[in-house]
Protein backbone atom coordinates (compact mmCIF):
# COMPACT_ATOMS: atom_id res chain seq x y z
CA UNK A 1 0.00 0.00 0.00
CA UNK A 2 3.06 2.56 0.80
CA UNK A 3 6.06 2.33 -0.86
CA UNK A 4 9.47 4.47 0.41
CA UNK A 5 11.55 3.92 -2.79
CA UNK A 6 15.49 5.41 -2.66
CA UNK A 7 14.44 8.04 -0.33
CA UNK A 8 17.00 10.88 1.24
CA UNK A 9 16.41 13.65 2.67
CA UNK A 10 18.68 16.45 3.77
CA UNK A 11 18.84 19.18 6.29
CA UNK A 12 20.44 22.64 6.01
CA UNK A 13 23.17 23.25 3.10
CA UNK A 14 27.10 23.53 3.59
CA UNK A 15 28.40 22.94 7.57
CA UNK A 16 25.33 22.46 8.70
CA UNK A 17 24.20 19.80 6.30
CA UNK A 18 22.49 16.69 7.74
CA UNK A 19 22.14 13.39 5.45
CA UNK A 20 18.88 12.52 7.78
CA UNK A 21 17.79 9.45 5.79
CA UNK A 22 20.32 7.94 3.35
CA UNK A 23 18.98 6.49 0.01
CA UNK A 24 15.89 4.44 2.00
CA UNK A 25 13.76 2.30 0.61
CA UNK A 26 10.70 0.40 2.70
CA UNK A 27 7.88 -1.28 1.96
CA UNK A 28 4.52 -1.26 4.13
CA UNK A 29 1.66 -3.71 2.97
CA UNK A 30 -1.93 -4.19 4.37
CA UNK A 31 -1.48 -5.92 7.61
CA UNK A 32 1.74 -5.25 8.22
CA UNK A 33 3.20 -4.08 11.70
CA UNK A 34 6.73 -2.94 11.55
CA UNK A 35 9.07 -1.88 14.15
CA UNK A 36 11.54 1.44 13.54
CA UNK A 37 14.50 1.07 16.07
CA UNK A 38 17.77 2.62 15.68
CA UNK A 39 19.69 5.20 17.90
CA UNK A 40 18.79 8.42 18.91
CA UNK A 41 19.19 11.06 15.49
CA UNK A 42 19.03 7.58 13.18
CA UNK A 43 16.00 9.09 10.96
CA UNK A 44 13.44 7.20 12.45
CA UNK A 45 11.44 10.84 12.91
CA UNK A 46 12.07 11.64 9.75
CA UNK A 47 11.09 8.30 8.26
CA UNK A 48 8.32 8.39 9.72
CA UNK A 49 7.32 12.08 8.90
CA UNK A 50 7.98 10.92 5.26
CA UNK A 51 5.65 8.05 5.33
CA UNK A 52 3.13 10.13 6.57
CA UNK A 53 4.00 13.02 4.03
CA UNK A 54 4.21 15.46 6.95
CA UNK A 55 7.68 16.27 5.24
CA UNK A 56 9.48 16.67 1.93
CA UNK A 57 11.96 14.53 0.45
CA UNK A 58 15.03 15.48 -1.20
CA UNK A 59 15.28 12.70 -3.82
CA UNK A 60 12.89 9.21 -4.35
CA UNK A 61 9.81 8.33 -4.54
CA UNK A 62 6.76 8.18 -1.99
CA UNK A 63 4.02 5.85 -3.39
CA UNK A 64 0.82 5.55 -2.03
CA UNK A 65 -1.69 3.06 -3.48
CA UNK A 66 0.06 3.27 -6.82
CA UNK A 67 0.25 7.26 -6.63
CA UNK A 68 3.50 9.31 -6.25
CA UNK A 69 2.62 11.34 -3.44
CA UNK A 70 6.15 13.29 -2.80
CA UNK A 71 5.85 16.65 -4.29
CA UNK A 72 2.53 16.94 -3.91
CA UNK A 73 1.68 20.39 -2.14
CA UNK A 74 0.20 20.43 1.45
CA UNK A 75 -3.81 20.49 0.77
CA UNK A 76 -3.23 17.56 -1.76
CA UNK A 77 -1.37 15.57 0.91
CA UNK A 78 -4.05 16.50 3.81
CA UNK A 79 -6.32 14.94 0.57
CA UNK A 80 -4.27 11.87 0.31
CA UNK A 81 -3.37 11.15 3.93
CA UNK A 82 -7.31 11.53 5.27
CA UNK A 83 -9.17 8.23 6.04
CA UNK A 84 -5.92 6.59 5.34
CA UNK A 85 -2.87 7.85 7.71
CA UNK A 86 -3.08 8.42 11.39
CA UNK A 87 -0.18 9.71 13.43
CA UNK A 88 0.20 8.74 17.06
CA UNK A 89 3.15 11.03 19.24
CA UNK A 90 5.25 9.83 21.98
CA UNK A 91 3.59 13.10 23.97
CA UNK A 92 -0.05 12.57 22.70
CA UNK A 93 -0.36 16.00 21.28
CA UNK A 94 -4.00 16.41 22.79
CA UNK A 95 -5.29 19.77 23.11
CA UNK A 96 -5.42 20.73 26.93
CA UNK A 97 -8.35 23.03 26.84
CA UNK A 98 -10.50 20.42 25.33
CA UNK A 99 -12.00 16.98 26.72
CA UNK A 100 -11.48 13.59 26.17
CA UNK A 101 -14.50 14.01 23.67
CA UNK A 102 -13.92 17.11 22.04
CA UNK A 103 -9.99 16.01 21.41
CA UNK A 104 -11.48 12.91 19.49
CA UNK A 105 -14.21 14.69 17.87
CA UNK A 106 -11.42 17.38 16.05
CA UNK A 107 -10.36 15.04 12.79
CA UNK A 108 -14.27 15.08 12.10
CA UNK A 109 -14.74 18.57 12.91
CA UNK A 110 -12.00 19.98 10.43
CA UNK A 111 -13.63 17.22 7.78
CA UNK A 112 -16.73 19.44 8.19
CA UNK A 113 -19.11 16.53 9.37
CA UNK A 114 -21.38 17.10 12.22
CA UNK A 115 -22.92 14.72 14.53
CA UNK A 116 -19.80 12.48 15.26
CA UNK A 117 -20.40 13.07 19.22
CA UNK A 118 -21.66 9.14 18.89
CA UNK A 119 -19.15 7.77 16.98
CA UNK A 120 -16.35 9.84 18.88
CA UNK A 121 -17.95 7.50 21.98
CA UNK A 122 -18.03 4.57 20.68
CA UNK A 123 -14.14 4.68 20.08
CA UNK A 124 -13.26 5.94 23.73
CA UNK A 125 -15.58 2.95 25.16
CA UNK A 126 -13.57 0.60 22.11
CA UNK A 127 -9.92 2.01 23.82
CA UNK A 128 -11.75 1.85 27.33
CA UNK A 129 -12.17 5.29 28.01
CA UNK A 130 -15.88 5.94 27.94
CA UNK A 131 -16.18 7.08 31.55
CA UNK A 132 -13.38 9.75 30.79
CA UNK A 133 -15.22 11.71 28.13
CA UNK A 134 -15.72 14.71 29.78
CA UNK A 135 -11.88 15.20 31.29
CA UNK A 136 -9.54 17.22 30.39
CA UNK A 137 -6.14 15.85 29.49
CA UNK A 138 -4.46 16.72 32.94
CA UNK A 139 -7.18 14.85 34.88
CA UNK A 140 -6.05 11.90 32.94
CA UNK A 141 -3.13 9.68 33.33
CA UNK A 142 0.16 9.21 30.75
CA UNK A 143 -1.67 5.51 29.42
CA UNK A 144 -5.18 7.21 29.43
CA UNK A 145 -3.75 10.62 27.31
CA UNK A 146 -2.22 8.16 24.91
CA UNK A 147 -5.93 6.00 24.62
CA UNK A 148 -7.72 9.33 23.71
CA UNK A 149 -4.63 9.76 21.38
CA UNK A 150 -5.18 6.81 19.90
CA UNK A 151 -9.00 7.09 19.96
CA UNK A 152 -8.77 10.61 17.80
CA UNK A 153 -6.53 8.41 15.20
CA UNK A 154 -8.74 6.25 14.61
CA UNK A 155 -11.84 8.55 14.19
CA UNK A 156 -11.22 8.67 10.15
CA UNK A 157 -10.82 5.04 10.42
CA UNK A 158 -7.19 4.90 8.91
CA UNK A 159 -5.96 2.33 6.82
CA UNK A 160 -2.36 2.82 8.16
CA UNK A 161 -1.29 3.74 11.76
CA UNK A 162 2.05 5.76 12.21
CA UNK A 163 3.38 6.03 15.96
CA UNK A 164 6.44 7.56 16.95
CA UNK A 165 8.01 5.77 20.32
CA UNK A 166 4.50 5.58 21.29
CA UNK A 167 4.74 4.15 24.88
CA UNK A 168 8.13 6.33 25.71
CA UNK A 169 6.85 7.75 28.43
CA UNK A 170 5.18 5.75 30.23
CA UNK A 171 5.91 2.97 32.64
CA UNK A 172 6.41 -0.78 31.17
CA UNK A 173 3.15 -2.13 32.26
CA UNK A 174 1.18 1.00 31.00
CA UNK A 175 3.28 0.52 28.01
CA UNK A 176 2.08 -3.28 27.27
CA UNK A 177 -1.47 -2.36 27.30
CA UNK A 178 -1.05 0.08 24.62
CA UNK A 179 0.73 -2.27 22.91
CA UNK A 180 -1.87 -4.81 22.95
CA UNK A 181 -4.37 -1.80 21.77
CA UNK A 182 -2.38 -2.04 18.55
CA UNK A 183 -2.19 -4.95 18.64
CA UNK A 184 -5.58 -5.68 17.85
CA UNK A 185 -5.75 -2.96 15.79
CA UNK A 186 -3.21 -4.54 13.82
CA UNK A 187 -5.27 -7.84 13.97
CA UNK A 188 -8.11 -5.86 12.23
CA UNK A 189 -5.92 -5.36 9.32
CA UNK A 190 -4.35 -1.94 9.84
CA UNK A 191 -0.71 -1.53 9.07
CA UNK A 192 1.15 -0.09 11.92
CA UNK A 193 4.71 1.56 11.85
CA UNK A 194 5.91 2.30 14.68
CA UNK A 195 9.38 3.92 16.35
CA UNK A 196 10.60 2.06 19.44
CA UNK A 197 13.79 1.54 21.57
CA UNK A 198 12.20 -1.22 23.71
CA UNK A 199 13.64 -4.40 22.06
CA UNK A 200 10.88 -6.14 23.92
CA UNK A 201 8.27 -4.29 22.10
CA UNK A 202 9.71 -4.65 18.97
CA UNK A 203 9.05 -8.18 19.27
CA UNK A 204 5.41 -8.16 18.96
CA UNK A 205 5.81 -6.15 15.64
CA UNK A 206 6.22 -8.68 11.98
CA UNK A 207 9.20 -7.06 11.08
CA UNK A 208 11.50 -4.80 12.72
CA UNK A 209 13.54 -2.34 10.73
CA UNK A 210 16.99 -1.08 12.00
CA UNK A 211 18.13 2.60 11.08
CA UNK A 212 22.17 3.91 11.61
CA UNK A 213 23.16 7.06 10.21
CA UNK A 214 19.85 7.42 8.39
CA UNK A 215 20.19 3.62 6.59
CA UNK A 216 18.91 0.59 7.41
CA UNK A 217 21.10 -1.73 8.38
CA UNK A 218 18.99 -4.48 9.12
CA UNK A 219 15.40 -5.87 8.45
CA UNK A 220 14.31 -8.68 11.11
CA UNK A 221 11.36 -10.55 10.06
CA UNK A 222 9.46 -12.01 12.95
CA UNK A 223 7.53 -15.11 12.40
CA UNK A 224 5.00 -15.30 14.86
CA UNK A 225 5.22 -11.71 15.78
CA UNK A 226 2.07 -9.71 17.25
CA UNK A 227 1.54 -12.20 20.20
CA UNK A 228 0.00 -8.95 22.14
N1 LIG B 1 14.11 20.03 11.04
C1 LIG B 1 15.39 19.60 11.08
N2 LIG B 1 16.41 20.42 10.72
C2 LIG B 1 17.68 19.98 10.73
N3 LIG B 1 18.06 18.75 11.10
C3 LIG B 1 17.10 17.90 11.49
C4 LIG B 1 15.71 18.27 11.50
N4 LIG B 1 14.98 17.21 11.93
C5 LIG B 1 15.87 16.22 12.17
N5 LIG B 1 17.14 16.63 11.90
C6 LIG B 1 18.35 15.81 12.01
O1 LIG B 1 18.18 14.65 11.25
C7 LIG B 1 18.72 13.51 11.92
C8 LIG B 1 17.63 12.48 12.13
O2 LIG B 1 16.68 12.99 13.04
P1 LIG B 1 15.42 12.16 13.54
O3 LIG B 1 14.72 11.60 12.36
O4 LIG B 1 14.63 13.03 14.46
O5 LIG B 1 16.10 10.97 14.36
P2 LIG B 1 15.49 9.95 15.42
O6 LIG B 1 14.01 10.06 15.39
O7 LIG B 1 16.00 8.61 15.00
O8 LIG B 1 16.06 10.33 16.75
C9 LIG B 1 19.32 14.04 13.22
O9 LIG B 1 20.69 14.25 13.01
C10 LIG B 1 18.59 15.35 13.43
O10 LIG B 1 19.40 16.24 14.14
MG1 LIG C 1 12.65 10.56 16.89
Amino acid sequence: MLEVKNVSKVYGEGTAKVVALNNISLLVNEGDFIAVMGPSGSGKSTLLNIIGGLDHISSGEVILDGKRIDGLDENALVDVRRGKIAYVFQQYHLIPSLTALENVLLPLTFCGANNGSQKALAILKRVGLEKRAEHKPSQLSGGEQQRVAIARALVNDPSLILADEPTGNMDRKTGKEILALFGQLNREGRSIVMVTHDPEIAGYAGEVVVLQDGQIVDKISQKGGNKC
